[in-house]
Order: C-alpha cells, then sequence, then structure tokens
C-alpha cells in the first residue's frame, strides 16, 4: 500500500519514502506475517547466536558457499549484517523464522533481490534440527504471496545449486517450475546455478 502524505519534513524519519513535489510517498509493507506453524518477522540482534550456530552447520552450509565450509562467527555477523541491510536499502528482506507456539529461531525464508540478481528471489535456509517437518515449504508458500501481494512482483524465482535435492524438493513442492541456469555475481562465471520460477498466474495459494 502506497501513502501519499503532504510533506511534513516526515521523509527522513520515515526512511523508505520518496519524495514527489511537495508531497512523500511512504510504502506501508507488513514487516511481519504469520502461517500455520510459524512466524516470518523483521530480524532482532537475539537472532544473532542462533543465525551464527545454524551458518556453522556443516550441513546447511554444504551448499551454500562455493566450498561448502562452515561460517565462522564473524562472517555470520557480515552476513546477517548484510540481510538486515538489505531490508534497510529495498525494504523487505529474508525474514527470521520462528515456531508459532515456541518462539524459537528456525531459519531464515523470504524474498530478496540483492545487486545483480536475476530476479527476485524467495530463498530458504533452516537450522537442520528442523528439517523434515515442512517448515521451509510453509514458510516459503508465504513468502511468495508476500513477494506477490505486497511486494508486486509478477515473477518469483529461486536459485538451487543442481546437487541440492532438498531444495530442489521445496521448490517442487511449491510448483516452482525449472527455468533454465543462470550465473551469479559472486560466483565464478562457469559455476552456473538452477533457476526456478513461478509467475503470479500460476501461483495457487
Ligand atoms: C533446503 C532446506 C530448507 C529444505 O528443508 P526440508 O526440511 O527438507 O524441507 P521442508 O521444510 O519443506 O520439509 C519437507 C519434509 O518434511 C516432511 N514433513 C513432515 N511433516 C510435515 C508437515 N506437517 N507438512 C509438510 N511436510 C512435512 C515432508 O514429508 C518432507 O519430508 P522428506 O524430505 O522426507 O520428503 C534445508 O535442507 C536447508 O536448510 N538446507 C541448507 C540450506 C540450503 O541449502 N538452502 C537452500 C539454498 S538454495
Amino acid at each position: 500500500m502506497t501513502v501519499w502524505l503532504r510533506k511534513l519534513g516526515l521523509h527522513a524519519a520515515l526512511g523508505r519514502a520518496t519524495r514527489r513535489a511537495d508531497t512523500v510517498a511512504v510504502t506501508l509493507r507488513s514487516m511481519i506475517v504469520e502461517s500455520e506453524r510459524l512466524i516470518l518477522r523483521e530480524w532482532t540482534s537475539s537472532d544473532f547466536d542462533a543465525y551464527a550456530a545454524m551458518m556453522a552447520d556443516p550441513r546447511v552450509m554444504e551448499f551454500l558457499s562455493l566450498t561448502g565450509t562452515p561460517m565462522k562467527r564473524f562472517d555470520a555477523w557480515r552476513s546477517l549484517a548484510g540481510t538486515v541491510g538489505h531490508w534497510g536499502l529495498r525494504g523487505f528482506g529474508l525474514f527470521a523464522v520462528v515456531e508459532r507456539q515456541t518462539g524459537t529461531f528456525v531459519g531464515q525464508v523470504g524474498p530478496w533481490q540483492p545487486e545483480g540478481w536475476p530476479g527476485l528471489e524467495v530463498g530458504w535456509t533452516l537450522r537442520s534440527e528442523f528439517w523434515g517437518r515442512g517448515y521451509a515449504t510453509e514458510a516459503a508458500r508465504r513468502s511468495i504471496s508476500y513477494a506477490f501481494d505486497e511486494l508486486g512482483v509478477a515473477r518469483v524465482i529461486s536459485l538451487i545449486t543442481p546437487e541440492n535435492a532438498r531444495s530442489i524438493a521445496v521448490a517442487q513442492r511449491l510448483g516452482e517450475r525449472l527455468d533454465g541456469e543462470v550465473s551469479l555475481p559472486h560466483l565464478p562465471a562457469d559455476r552456473r546455478v538452477l533457476q526456478y520460477a513461478i509467475e503470479r498466474s500460476a501461483w495457487r495459494r
């Protein structure tokens, strides 16, 4: 939803406002959404320990970097700062996902589109203790609806290393179809990833 306000010097406080003539457009967007078993929300500093533990897990990291090396705590800090920075720069980003019943952090899922990305991606990473419960698919389904309804995109992609069978299974459960291979700005040119995609017209809620 976009609201036009008369310019009252508000734009500085409302970071995501854009100025036009004597009015200010403020895009109001949910920072928290829910699904049956999960809450998807913006990040707090108290998420960091669980995030760092997730990124230090070799099972989680197997396909997330070139080397598959577990992330050191400092690198996890930088990585989370990048995720939070994406929220600041774009007004949306990967959500911190917590269980509704327990409040436990289970991973990160959501929309993002870093510079040079081939489109708006919904991505997913869960702590390995929470694999096999359908949480990634549930959170991604909610995130794709969010991308179509609140971000207004016509198409959502997911970028997956060909060997990452569990992630491909998530994309397939969501109804995404294989849409070729792409290279990414942070990877060597010969390192291609699979692009899965779904259009708004094909999306079944
Ligand atoms: C990719 C990743 C998120 C997939 O996690 P996942 O747990 O396999 O996927 P889901 O959460 O959708 O769970 C699906 C499984 O839960 C099972 N399940 C159990 N209870 C369920 C329920 N109530 N509802 C739905 N599924 C349920 C499904 O049957 C399925 O089992 P299967 O794997 O034996 O077929 C996870 O492996 C991960 O975080 N990997 C590391 C990071 C990564 O590589 N991310 C992707 C980058 S492209």
